[in-house]
């Protein structure tokens, strides 16, 4: 089976854990995607959801398919959240950001009483830290706070290239206008550490460590889907 196969039979599962008049906070991603596509088709069929869209992309994609959307300030108690993820470990911490929607799939997700995560088997790891992890920073003082990052990581004996991500005309812009910079710290043994010190840098809107926020991870390999629980 190929990942988009992996990702779609992940989607499936996920959906059985919809129930009909659910208020839905709904995730970013090909893997999100997978999973909207498949929630179309029950809605088409006469299936009710009040859905929250984690980007401007998820936003459009849900008007294009006729989900019902609604604000996260017109509906701000959610109770699912199926979102994809860049990494997961067996505590269900994450890391996500990849597509640049990080700052509201936390609140999103946050507002959420469930959340629950939706993989290939490509994003469970051990230890979080292969895949670079994404911060949110202001647009004013990024040096600044790019300087400070590096001493946080510093301190918890973690370094790297911090990149300033990029788009096609200039530095990628997140949904918020705020910029993305990419921290290739490598293995993170101490992720509560981390979060809670890049918390702590002002020019810091928020990182990519999703940390005691799911509370479920669907993952679809080549031997069949497995469901982490917290
Ligand atoms: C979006 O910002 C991310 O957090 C995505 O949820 C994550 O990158 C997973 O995306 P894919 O499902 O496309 O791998």
């Amino acid at each position: 089976m190929d990942a988009r196969a992996l990702k779609i039979e992940a989607a499936k599962v996920a959906l059985s854990y919809v129930e009909d008049g659910m208020r839905l906070g709904i995730g970013t991603g090909s893997t999100a995607e997978e999973f909207l596509n498949l929630l179309a088709e029950k809605v088409d069929g006469g299936f009710h959801v009040k859905g929250v869209p984690t980007s401007e992309k998820t936003a459009h994609l849900c008007v294009q398919l006729g989900i019902p959307l609604y604000s996260l300030d017109e509906m701000p108690e959610l109770d699912l959240t199926i979102d994809g993820t860049d990494e997961v470990d067996g505590d269900l911490r994450l890391i996500k950001g990849g597509g640049g929607a990080l700052l509201r799939e936390k609140i999103v997700a946050c507002a959420s009483s469930k959340m629950i995560v939706i993989a290939d088997e490509s994003k469970q790891v051990e230890t979080l830290g292969a895949f670079p992890l994404p911060v949110e920073a202001m647009p004013f003082g990024l040096e600044a706070t790019r300087m400070a990052i590096a001493k946080a990581a510093e301190k918890l004996g973690l370094s790297g290239e911090i990149a300033l991500r990029q788009d096609r005309d200039g530095p990628f812009e997140t949904d918020g206008g705020h910029y993305i910079l990419d921290a290739s710290f490598g293995r993170i043994p101490d992720a509560e550490a981390l979060s809670e010190s890049l918390n702590a840098i002002p020019g810091v809107v928020e990182h990519g460590l999703f940390l005691n926020i799911a509370s479920a991870a669907i993952i679809a390999g080549s031997s069949g889907v497995r469901t982490l629980t917290a």
